[in-house]
């Protein structure tokens, strides 16, 4: 192991950023609006803040405890806490985050392409053959590579010094200007029924569809909230021992919940103005749809600079904490200096998302092995490690730091055990059947 002394973030605002940064990514402005557009519009949302705040936040609170526990990258943490065999965990979480950095890089990309493409209206003529030529070939692998570099350039230069800083800057900048897209979206005529639908759930939908709407929405939160995938323990694993868990866990899942919200208050009232409805969640629709929308309104050019910029910084944002999850790892382990671990790891990320800037089916059988299979499994086998076999000290790291009530915490643990998990399992069994169709 090596023996030098680990970064640490430098004030609680700047792990709550960065954490907020990982949490806020393509699933809130991206995925979000089309998953609940996909799902019955309101009624998903209900279903999924219900997730978020009773499935999510105990489990983020669990990769917290961990992470702070140990000070160490997710593999190792385990074998700190004692618990060699449940190392297992850690490396399904490093390997989750590797898998799917591969092909959220290539997004990132898209993303990278689009500000540009938006710069010069080269979409503005058809969107849709727009981003057939963009989204897969060498084009594609170009800003993959693109982005990927942005992504080392910031883990290269560590917690406080890389991930810190840069955050500190990235998630402000988002709020604002997804608040100022906002308030545009709000003059557009006719967005006021985008409001209806997004805001006013149907709830005989609701019953019709819950066991679709359901690992749908439990797989949304955990995928907003960056779980399963070892990056709650890794940026806990750099906390300071007197933080309080809990508070900086609900703040950093409020501030998520909202900038998905917010997100959803611009991209509604374009579609609904152009009396496009948000159908199908489709990886691409997204980009076509959008894309299609900002060419027909006035000032497109500028507001498609502005959405993609916001859709960039969530992007990296929330790679950078993939990355670090696996350059943890090295950097606990060797000599070798963060620069080159980043700069290696990174490549080998880039190479393995290859495939997926080559067509959107393999980007989308990627992703469904990620969404359906890896996170949910990874953060199974983490609540079970959790809630029954490290039980007792879970309970007292949740309450260092905090005036936190024995039996608050021991609330926590309960679901920890009971609901959590069960809500896991039916989404795991439930998307693997997506998985054999
Ligand atoms: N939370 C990010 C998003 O919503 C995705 C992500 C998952 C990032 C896991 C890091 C770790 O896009
Ligand atoms: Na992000």
């Amino acid at each position: 192991m090596s023996q030098t002394q680990r970064d640490t973030w430098t004030t609680r605002v700047g792990f709550i950023l960065a954490a907020v940064g990982s949490a806020v990514g393509l699933g809130n402005v991206w995925q979000f609006p089309f998953q609940t557009g996909a799902n019955g519009g309101a009624a998903f949302i209900v279903v999924y803040l219900v997730a978020v705040f009773l499935i999510g936040f105990p489990a983020m609170l669990a990769e917290f405890v961990v992470g702070r526990r140990a000070e160490r990258n997710p593999i190792d943490a385990f074998v700190r806490l004692g618990h060699r065999n449940w190392r297992i965990v850690g490396v399904l979480g490093t390997i989750s985050a590797f898998w799917i950095l591969s092909f959220y890089s290539v997004v990132g990309g898209w993303v990278i392409r689009y500000i540009l493409g938006s710069a010069r209206g080269s979409y503005f003529s058809g969107s849709e053959a727009y981003f057939g030529s963009i989204s897969a070939g060498p084009e594609a692998i170009f800003f993959h590579a693109v982005f990927m570099a942005l992504v080392i350039g910031v883990v290269a230069f560590g917690i406080s010094g890389g991930i810190e800083r840069s955050t500190k800057l990235m998630v402000p900048s988002i709020v604002l200007l997804l608040g100022g897209l906002a308030v545009w979206a709000s003059t557009l005529d006719g967005g006021a029924a985008g409001y209806v639908y997004y805001l006013s759930p149907d709830v005989s939908a609701l019953r019709a569809n819950i066991w679709t709407i359901l690992p749908a929405a439990v797989g949304q939160a955990f995928f907003t909230l960056s779980l399963g995938m070892g990056a709650m323990i890794t940026y806990a694993s750099y906390l300071g021992r007197d933080d309080s868990l809990p508070a900086d866990g609900a703040t950093i899942v409020v501030l998520n919940t909202l900038v998905g919200l917010l997100a959803g208050l611009v991209v509604f009232p374009i579609l609904f103005s152009l009396g496009v409805e948000p159908g199908s969640g489709g990886l691409g629709a997204a980009f076509i749809t959008l894309a299609g929308a900002f060419a027909q309104l006035p000032g497109g050019r500028i507001l498609g600079v502005a959405f993609f910029v916001v859709l960039l910084l969530a992007a990296l944002s929330s790679a950078i904490s993939l990355l670090e999850v696996v350059t943890s790892y090295l950097a606990d382990n060797t000599d070798v200096s963060r620069p080159r671990i980043a700069v290696g790891l990174g490549a080998a990320i880039f190479a393995l998302g290859i495939p997926s800037a080559f067509g959107l089916s393999i980007l989308g059988w990627y992703n469904a092995i990620a969404y359906n299979l890896l996170l949910p499994l990874s953060v199974l086998c983490l609540l079970l490690f959790v809630g029954w076999v490290d039980a007792g000290d879970a309970v007292t790291e949740l309450r260092r730091g905090t005036g936190l009530s024995e039996s608050s915490a021991l609330a926590w643990l309960w679901f920890v055990r009971t609901i959590v998990p069960l809500g896991v399992l039916v989404t795991l069994l439930l998307g693997l059947q997506t998985l054999a169709v």
